[in-house]
């Protein structure tokens, strides 16, 4: 099989990303346009400058990322891009753009699921190191800012299989870290700041009780799965119990105090939210990202457990979390589970993986037709 070139384009939330992908196997190039500065002032994405930051960016990171590569848009050999879940107007502005450049330049192009592309992540860089075997089945925890969901993934061909076998209820797991560094002042996104506070502060401090919420699955629906174990997760929560707790202890005075000396500093580090927070509201996020990781990894290996998975693949913007991956290494370990994580610059949302994930449907002619059109809550398993 000759080398293949797969130019990615993600454009789902916030980030407008390219890529150059060899053959599912090689990150060529990546380039992730971030717009954490346009929403940073507002503490969470909005969608209409979402699409508008999209519309100015899609074109130069496009070039970039050929030109990164060696590349022209005649040299590539495929399109692959985002078709959903995301944001309606940002996912249209990737997929109008991909369609364009396909027609125009004669080249296929290839639909890819964003969550299908977080695995993927994985799957690209466990290649890249050499790795191409897993053993199945595998177990995937896909958890970032809109997602907490696990699928059970198996091999079928070239291609991939999943089944969804748990949620979120409610709130994402990224989705907590966002409010919680929200009420806190702790800028946008939460996540990378909580990460980098908890390191200062007392995990055992507060404690914050998660419920188990395993079940059968009752949905007549679900034809191969009937009756299936289900395991489920639920973050509004915690979220609520983080309020209770800067309400009970007086915390607003300091909150306000940190507002007022950082609206002087453009763009805070992780350092200048770490000389304006007292040992209470350190000890409060490393409690709440020890529980919050606790979490998700006892589900997920009780998941694990009940359906038998032979590797686990974490994956999302909240793979990125520090505490997060030694506590899932450490209890895998204990169970004698591999587990694959992303590199941190592909946890978060990149252009890299919607290549990778493409690739295997290049091989087998699954090309998007003509009138495609993105699907916000496009599903997957
Ligand atoms: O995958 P992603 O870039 O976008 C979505 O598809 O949502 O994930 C973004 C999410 C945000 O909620 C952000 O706070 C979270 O990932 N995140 C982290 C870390 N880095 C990013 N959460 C915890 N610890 C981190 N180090
Ligand atoms: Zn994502």
């Amino acid at each position: 099989m000759p080398d293949t070139y797969i130019l990615g384009i993600e454009s789902s939330c916030d980030e407008t990303a390219a890529a150059v992908v060899r053959s599912g196997e090689e990150l060529i190039s990546n380039v992730v346009y971030s717009q954490i500065a346009t929403h940073y002032p507002y503490g969470g994405v909005v969608p209409e400058l979402a699409s508008r930051e999209h519309l100015r960016a899609i074109v130069p990171v496009v070039r970039k990322a050929l030109e990164d590569a060696g590349k022209t848009y005649d040299s590539i050999d495929a399109i692959a891009v985002t078709q959903g879940p995301g944001l309606a107007g940002s996912l249209l502005v990737g997929l109008s753009y991909a369609k364009g450049l396909a027609y125009a330049k004669d080249k296929p192009l290839i639909a890819v699921n964003h969550l299908e592309g977080h695995i993927h992540a994985v799957l690209l860089e466990a290649r890249q190191n050499g790795r191409h075997e897993l053993e199945f089945p595998v177990l995937a925890l896909v958890v970032s800012g809109g997602h907490t969901h696990l699928y059970l993934a198996e091999r079928r061909g070239s291609g991939w299989t999943y089944r969804n076998i748990g949620h979120t209820r409610d709130d994402a797991a990224g989705e907590a870290f966002d409010k919680v560094a929200k009420l806190l002042e702790l800028g946008y996104p939460g996540g990378p700041v909580i990460d980098f506070l908890a390191q200062h502060g007392n995990r055992n401090a507060v404690k914050f009780p998660f419920a188990q919420i395993k079940h059968r699955d009752r949905n007549p629906q679900n034809r191969h799965a009937a009756d299936e174990l289900r395991t489920d997760f639920s973050y509004s929560g915690i979220k609520t119990a983080v309020l209770r707790y800067v309400e009970v202890n007086s915390m607003a005075e300091s909150i306000r105090q940190r507002r007022e000396m950082l609206k002087n500093i453009a763009k805070p580090k992780p350092e200048d939210y770490l000389a304006h927070c007292d040992r209470r509201t350190l000890d409060l996020v490393a409690s709440f990202q020890s529980a919050v990781a606790n979490d998700l990894v006892d589900k997920t290996l009780g998941a694990a457990i009940d359906h038998g998975a032979a590797t686990l693949i974490v994956s999302g913007g909240v793979a990125a979390n520090s505490e997060l991956r030694r506590t899932f290494e450490a209890h895998a370990a204990q169970e004698g589970l591999p587990v694959l994580f992303p590199s941190r610059k592909l946890s978060t949302d990149n252009a890299a993986m919607i290549a990778a994930a493409a690739y295997p449907r290049y091989l087998t002619n699954e090309f998007a037709p003509p009138d495609i059109s993105s699907d916000a809550a496009l599903r997957l398993g």
